[in-house]
Formats: structure tokens, sequence, C-alpha cells
């Protein structure tokens, strides 16, 4: 299987984790693309989505799937999202497509964080990817000050704005021995919205297309 294809059959097998008359959680990237794809298929079923993006809103919506605000939804049993990185105990790097703040916020709400990715998302590390950190605009030459005493090499992510007004570095060099605490570290410099490692809240299941089929591996 080419790389795409087994983004393509992760997203598949995770319908299997869709109940009826539930609102899905959906994450961001090309993963989930195919994903809200295969959601389409059983869009009568479900009650609808909530997004993590304005990307992958647009999309639920140009198939029909009613898009809902979190601020409505008391339960949401499943979040399916993509990965940059993700390690056997479940820790990810994410946020390479700029909707880490959204998509940690929904998976906060969800019982259930199904990660579905192709098998270069798997390491024994984490830091080959860029560290993602949203930060509020004013504060980024102090939150990149204080990063590079942490160690990172921050680099400014030229041209994009996150969904919340925001922007990126994208922070090099790191050595992620502990990513819950690194997590927690990160979000405590002044101005950082959030970042990109999902340590303290990890993904529950992994749904990972590799070459010869799908595994799914739980936490
Ligand atoms: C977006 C993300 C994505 O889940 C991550 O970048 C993986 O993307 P893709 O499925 O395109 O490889 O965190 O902010």
């Amino acid at each position: 299987m080419t790389q795409d294809e087994m983004k393509k059959a992760a997203a598949v097998k995770a319908l299997e984790y869709i109940e009826n008359d539930t609102i899905v959680g959906v994450g961001t990237g090309s993963t989930v693309n195919y994903f809200i794809d295969a959601l389409a298929t059983m869009k009568n079923k479900i009650t609808g989505a909530v997004s993590s993006s304005e990307e992958s809103s647009k999309r639920l919506i140009a198939h029909g799937i009613e898009v809902f605000d979190l601020n409505s939804i008391d339960v949401l049993d499943v979040y399916v999202d993509g990965a940059d990185e993700i390690t056997k105990h479940m820790s990810m790097i994410k946020g390479g497509g700029a909707a880490l703040t959204r998509e940690k916020i929904v998976a906060a709400v969800a019982k259930k964080f199904i990660c579905i990715a192709d098998d270069s998302k798997r390491v024994d590390v984490l830091g080959d990817f860029p560290l993602p950190v949203e930060v509020i605009p004013m504060a980024r030459s102090y939150v990149a000050r204080e990063l590079v005493k942490l160690g990172g090499d921050p680099v400014y992510r030229q041209g994009v704005i996150t969904d919340n007004g925001n922007v990126i570095l994208d922070v090099y060099n790191l050595s992620i021995i502990d990513p819950i605490q690194l997590e927690v570290n990160i979000n405590a410099i002044v101005g950082v919205v959030t970042n990109g490692l999902f340590a303290n809240r990890g993904a529950d299941i992994l749904v990972l297309g590799t070459e010869a089929n799908v595994q799914v591996i739980e936490n």
C-alpha cells in the first residue's frame, strides 16, 4: 500500500467505532479527510459532528453532515484524528495542520481518542517532527526565547494564522524524553495557547495503516 492508501485504510477502519445516533468528534488533516469522506457513507445514521477546524467543518458540511458547536454538546463518545508522530505509549505530536488547540479541546471532551495514521507516524521517541506551539501574536518573540531556554530551536511558521487568530512556532531539536512534563512546562509559558504534545491526554486506540494490513492497537 502507498502512504495515502494506508491513511485511507485506517480512516475507513475507524468507522467501526462510530455508533448510530451519536455526534462524532472530527480532527483535521489529510488522514481525517479520508475519514470524513468515509463518514459521509453513513451520514444518515449519525446525528452529526463536532469539528476541530474550519477546514474540516467545510468538508463535513459539503458532505451534508451537520456540524455542532462544542458548547451545545454534553457528551462526545469518540474523537477521531491523525497525528504527526505517535509512540507506543500513545503520546503524540500534533499540529502539523495548525489545528492543535481546537483538536486538544475536542479531544478533552471525548471519552475515546481514536488516532488514525499510516505507519510512518510510529516513532520510539517524539521530536523528529518539529513541535508546533500556538502563540498569541504579541508574545511570539518572548515565547521563542523561553523555548530556547528549554533546549529547542523555534521557527516562526510564516504566513500561517490559526483558526483562533494566533501564530505557530515550530520547535526543532527538542529531546522529548518526558512528553507529559514537557507538555505542562511549555503550556506554562505566558503567551502560549497550547502546544502540540498530546501526552497528558493521549490516544486510547491507534488504527494504523501498514503495508500489509490495518492494525488496531489499544492502550
Ligand atoms: C493537524 C494535525 C494532523 O492530525 C496531523 O498533522 C496529521 O496530518 P496528516 O493526517 O495530514 O498526516 O494535527 O493539526
